[in-house]
């Protein structure tokens, strides 16, 4: 099999260099069990765990502004249908009305004051130090490219997407960023070989794709494709364990602490 050059990015050596204690446990949405997700409060958490990467959801508000919310509707995670009316998408509200939205309480009325965080804040929670797994739901390529050079954390972030044009579209516009592709999609149902060729042709440095869909000869492809490897959600012992067995080099799970438990354990990859 050809492939184009391959992706190369200092993250993607750190990952697997962390991996060879056990795939890197990353925060599924923050701290998503004990903490609303996608909240200042959900990251702050992780972080104080020793999460060293985070991934979470992003979308362009009506005005342009990044934020970091999962649905598209804002309903199920926040107070908008009282305040704005049912079914009010991300995407049609300014920044100015969104941010007052109590992103909190649907989880617990304690986080009450939680409110939907802009990319900003969001990598400010994560730490300087920590790696921000951006998760495209909304808004340009470009716009991601712009924040994250504004920002000055294009070093520490990766860009994904399950459209995987956007993420060729991320890496025309600035080839030196990070990204991944998301996996399974309608096309690629497994990470066969046709899979990573196109990944690595869309600019992407690791695949990330459903755990339960992923199989051990296809996980040691990918590495011999120089793509590194995450997996997606994973909250149960064995599922950790098995992902380790795997030699895949990062998971995402709602519960990091006891991942982080098990990954103290060192179990060995392939
Ligand atoms: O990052 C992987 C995972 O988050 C993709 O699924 O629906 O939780 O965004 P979803
Ligand atoms: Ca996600």
């Amino acid at each position: 099999m050809e492939h184009d050059t391959a992706p190369s990015h200092q993250l993607f050596d750190e990952l697997r260099a962390l991996a060879a204690a056990g795939p890197v446990v990353v925060a599924h949405r923050g701290a998503s069990c004990s903490h609303p997700e996608n909240t200042v409060p959900a990251f702050a958490a992780a972080a104080a765990l020793g999460v060293v990467m985070q991934e979470f959801d992003v979308q362009q508000t009506r005005d342009g502004v990044l934020v970091c919310c999962h649905d598209v509707s804002l309903d199920r995670t926040t107070d908008a249908s009282e305040k704005i009316g049912p079914g009010a998408l991300v995407a049609q509200i300014d920044y100015a009305e969104l941010g007052r939205l109590d992103a909190g309480s649907w989880f617990r009325p304690a986080f009450a004051a939680a409110r939907i965080p802009t990319l900003d804040e969001v990598l400010t929670a994560i730490g300087e130090h920590g790696i921000a797994l951006i998760e495209h739901k909304g808004g340009e390529p470009a716009s991601y490219v712009e924040a994250l050079r504004r920002l000055g954390r294009a070093e520490r972030s990766i860009v994904q997407s399950f459209d995987w044009t956007f993420v060729a579209a991320c890496h025309e516009l600035e080839p030196r960023n990070a990204l991944a592709v998301l996996g399974p999609i309608p096309r690629h149902d497994s990470l066969d070989d046709a899979a990573i060729a196109e990944a690595r042709r869309c600019g992407a440095g690791m695949v990330h794709w459903r755990l339960d869909a992923l199989r051990v000869e296809q996980v040691r492809a990918a590495h011999a494709a120089g793509l590194a490897v995450c997996t997606y959600t994973t909250d149960d012992d064995a599922g950790y364990l098995g992902g380790a067995a795997m030699g895949v080099d990062a998971m995402c799970t709602n519960v990091p602490e006891r991942m982080l438990m098990l990954r103290a354990m060192k179990p060995t990859g392939q």
